[in-house]
């Protein structure tokens, strides 16, 4: 994710583009830029950082004009510098663009444009469509932006903007982008918050469509050049609603958005029955997978663990950074330590990795945050391209974490030249799909949620891959609604939890297709045995699963691989609704902090 403004009119429009970018700043912050069309020179700004630096340049005040464009940066190509930080630019700077999405297909563009002569500045896949467009320009800007989006696999929000020419060309694909129609000016960006203050007449571009925007008209294309008419929306509503969308906080937005992170994080990532991952590892070298971590990202590294060993056939354990890097563990050269963390910057998970680093490990990382500490400090690693993640929950993060260890283990498998499932594939390709028929039961779970919100304990139980699942239903439930909640593999129950049990005891049981499925209908009849009120998530209502539950969330069947995912939303969900009900601070519970920057 990150936050596209561009504007044509009369008014001073480096406020219009700064503010702008203020307002998108949510979308990302490493880096931010605007460039302007200044008396015929397209006239550029960038800054590493948040947008509170770029507004320091002192160069900003001697550029005016009537047509610009700005960026702020969620860097996924490229560590967040000036360098990468956008608007890119043209071989001759008679061309500008700001770009949100992943170009697949960049490195292959890349190469036939250095053998023409062209100069690549950054290390960001966006800069090979302004040299593209640069290709295409005879004299007319929307004909070469359309030459050159033929030649692009991937997604975009484009806005692009030449030194020949008093308009925007914007393009979307995959990648929101609204045009904002004014009295004699004209906005684009990635959404309504920058374009509010000035017009509530919007118009969102679909997938496959090209505006053309200048101070007093406006054109919406097709890529075949055909017109097309298109509704103007009039808004209504303040801007902090519009960043959360129509969600009430955002981690029930995070949790709507996973559909589209799954495929954010694949992206690009596999090729027909293949996977693509840049890392610097040589598979048949490492004797051990060490996985490191906190909160819910060790949770996903739990699930890593059962999915490493069955794919990658290599012994993997798990540790909390928190004792890894105090017990002064056993390393070898040998061992590859894989680094999980949201934000990259929990402090124990660092120090953990300088701990494995310093004793000869090869360190990886799967990271969220591009540029953050733990993404410089390994040798290479994974980004989850999940976008920010604002609620202190864990949400999209934990999910994308999750496919992101899949695919690592897949790559291992396949560059150990043995044979991957091609199901596992079609599966992964099914998984945006399936949670999002997860996300329809959400009235239903708010009412599940109402029957238990007063409840002062809550257990939950899996097995095999959905035993993290259960620890992680468990700590969405107690971080945002202070209830007390604990997750245990099933079929521990009976050395001891199964004496909390009573008619007052929540107990949701993981309870989907999997070879232990017999064996988790035993540990439910127990808890149903001892009047424990069960709330199971199943794929289907059979008649034990029905006679044992109370309430019963049914999700889609996948691979067993893949059901962490499909589970756990149904405990976000669950967690969420009923810290709702309460009244809390969803977003901001308290005690707790979004990155554990301190020991
Ligand atoms: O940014 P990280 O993934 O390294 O953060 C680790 C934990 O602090 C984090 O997952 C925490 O447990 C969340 N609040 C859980 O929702």
């Amino acid at each position: 994710m990150c936050g596209i403004i561009g504007y044509v009119g009369d008014r001073e429009i480096v406020p219009i583009l700064v503010e702008g970018l203020r307002k998108l700043e949510y979308r990302g912050y490493d880096s931010a830029g605007i460039c302007v069309l200044d008396s015929g020179v397209l006239k550029a700004v960038k800054k590493e950082g948040k947008i509170s630096e770029l507004e320091k340049e002192e160069s900003l005040r001697w550029i005016s004009g009537k047509a610009g464009i700005a960026h702020t940066r969620w860097a996924t190509h490229g560590k967040p510098d000036e360098i990468n930080a956008h608007p890119h630019f043209d071989c001759e700077n008679k061309i500008a663009i700001v770009h949100n999405g992943i170009i697949e297909n960049y490195q292959a563009l890349k190469k036939i444009l250095i053998k023409e002569g062209h100069t690549i500045k950054s290390e960001t896949d966006s800069e090979i469509i302004a040299h593209l467009i640069e290709k295409f320009y005879e004299g007319d800007l929307e004909e070469a932006v359309t030459k050159a989006l033929e030649l692009i696999e991937g997604a975009y929000g484009l806005a692009v903007l030449s030194s020949k020419e008093e308009k925007i060309i914007a393009a979307k694909k995959g990648s929101p982008l609204v045009i904002g129609i004014g009295d004699d000016e004209m906005f684009v960006a990635s959404d309504v918050s920058p374009i509010l203050g000035y017009t509530n007449k919007i118009i969102y571009l679909s997938d496959g469509e090209i505006a053309i925007i200048a101070k007093d008209r406006y054109l919406i294309k097709n890529l075949d050049g055909k017109k097309i008419d298109k509704e103007v929306h009039e808004i209504e509503g303040s801007i902090k609603e519009i960043e959360k969308g129509n969600f009430k906080h955002f981690m029930i937005k995070e949790i709507f958005e996973q559909p589209d992170v799954i495929e954010s994080t694949i992206r690009g990532r596999i090729k027909g029955n293949r996977i693509k991952l840049n890392l610097d590892i040589d598979p048949k070298k490492i004797k051990r997978i060490i996985l490191i971590a906190c909160g819910t990202s060790w949770h996903s590294a739990l699930i890593g663990k059962y999915i490493i060993e069955k794919y990658a056939g290599i012994p993997c354990e798990v540790d909390y950074a928190s004792e890894f890097r105090y017990r002064n563990p056993l390393i070898n050269e040998d061992d590859l330590v894989i680094a999980i963390s949201q934000s990259g910057e929990t402090a124990d998970t660092i120090a953990a990795l300088k701990e494995a680093k310093g004793k000869g490990a090869k360190a990886l990382g799967i990271v969220n945050v591009v540029g953050s500490t733990i993404s410089r400090e390994v040798d290479s690693g994974i980004y989850l391209h999940a976008g920010p993640e604002t609620g202190v929950a864990s949400t999209k993060a934990f999910t994308s974490q999750v496919i992101a260890l899949l695919m690592f283990s897949l790559f291992i498998r396949q560059e150990k030249g043995e044979e991957v499932d091609k199901v596992i594939f079609e599966e992964m390709g099914k998984l945006p799909g399936k949670i999002r028929k997860v996300l329809e039961s959400s009235k239903k779970i708010r009412e599940i949620a109402i029957m238990f919100k007063d409840k002062n304990n809550f257990l939950y139980f899996g097995r095999g891959i959905n035993f993290p699942v259960a620890l992680e239903g468990a700590l969405k439930l107690k971080e945002i609604s202070y209830i007390h909640a604990e997750g245990y593999p099933a079929a521990e129950m009976k050395h001891g939890p199964i004496a909390l049990i009573d008619k007052n005891m929540p107990v949701v049981f993981l309870a989907t297709k999997s070879p232990l499925s017999s064996k988790t209908l035993s540990n439910m009849e127990e808890v149903y045995a001892r009047g424990g009120k069960i709330i199971s998530i199943a794929n289907e209502p059979t008649p034990e699963i029905q006679k044992f539950s109370e309430e019963m969330i049914t999700v889609p069947e996948t691979i067993e691989e893949l059901s962490p995912i499909i589970n756990v939303i149904s405990l976000q969900l669950l967690a969420y609704h009923i810290a709702d009900l309460k009244g809390l601070d969803v977003d901001k519970p308290r005690n707790l902090a979004k990155s554990v920057t301190v020991e």
